[in-house]
């Protein structure tokens, strides 16, 4: 795993965004798997005004998104597919027939977990996976004790995550309470995982995840284990790290950060 601490959030938010303009840049035609949430809202917009400027083609791209949530139509305002929508697909040239998400209307779970992971592995898997992180340690809604084996299937959300996404529905008790989610093995499959966080309210959490024991405690905690994961953290993110200043030198020398400094 590799660490990188920005200074502000705005800087943090646009490494992220050029890591995955630039891997757009060297395959054209790859598999992004994204993800929803506030700390992505910024990640997007970058990523609309690199294709404003002309520095990115995302015609050719796929996408898989992490999650849905169990019940919400696409078009509903607080669905995934409509959030992705709203910030990204409909600013970009991607080809909305290749951007895909759970059937959050699916009636059958296991059928629609099955037809998830087979779209993923037609495609060729994930090159690189964006992931945002709760403030229980969940990548994707990987809440905690989810195996780190598990593949796309329903997930409850625990009262935590509950409460802090129902603040978005109205009224607040509409938020579904499970939601299809890729599992900790669909993230730990793929060729490179990049998880942002940004916040002092993450900063616990964070650590946890970063430096703590590899537990399904904290789920974001099973990225220790994939071979190609980068984590980028805003200062206040940071704050609680304890191996800051192997990190900034890491970013400050090795020659592959050299085009990011
Ligand atoms: C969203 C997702 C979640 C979020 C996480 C952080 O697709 O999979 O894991 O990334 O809940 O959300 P925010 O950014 O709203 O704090």
């Amino acid at each position: 795993m590799e660490v990188i601490v920005r200074p502000t959030t705005a800087e943090a938010v646009k490494l992220t965004a050029q890591l995955i303009a630039d891997l757009v840049k060297a395959k054209p035609n790859c598999n992004l798997g994204l993800a929803t949430g506030a700390t992505m809202e910024a990640v997007y917009a970058d990523l609309v005004k690199m294709y404003q400027a002309g520095e990115v083609d995302f015609s050719k791209v796929t996408s898989f998104n992490l999650d849905e949530y169990i019940g919400l139509a696409p078009d509903d305002p607080n669905s995934y597919r409509y959030y992705m929508n709203y910030h990204l697909f409909n600013h970009i040239n991607i080809d909305k027939s290749k951007t895909n998400l759970p059937d959050g209307l699916a009636k059958d779970y296991d059928a629609e977990g099955e037809r998830y992971e087979k779209a993923i592995k037609a495609a060729g898997g994930v090159d690189l996976q964006l992931l945002g992180i709760g403030r229980d340690g969940h990548i994707g809604f990987n809440e905690p004790l989810s195996s780190f084996a598990s593949r796309t299937r329903d997930k409850a959300l625990t009262p935590e995550t509950w409460k802090q996404n129902s603040i978005y529905f109205n009224p607040p008790e509409s938020m579904p309470m499970s939601a299809f989610t890729m599992g900790v093995g669909t993230i730990l499959d793929a060729k490179q995982a990049l998880l942002l966080i940004t916040g002092k309210s993450k900063a616990a959490i964070a650590a946890k995840a970063i430096e703590g024991p590899v537990s399904s405690m904290v789920t974001a905690s099973a990225l220790q284990l994939h071979q190609h994961a980068v984590v980028i953290l805003d200062e206040e993110a940071a704050a609680n790290l304890t191996m800051r200043e192997y990190y900034d030198w890491v970013f400050a020398h090795d020659r592959k950060w050299a085009n990011y400094r």
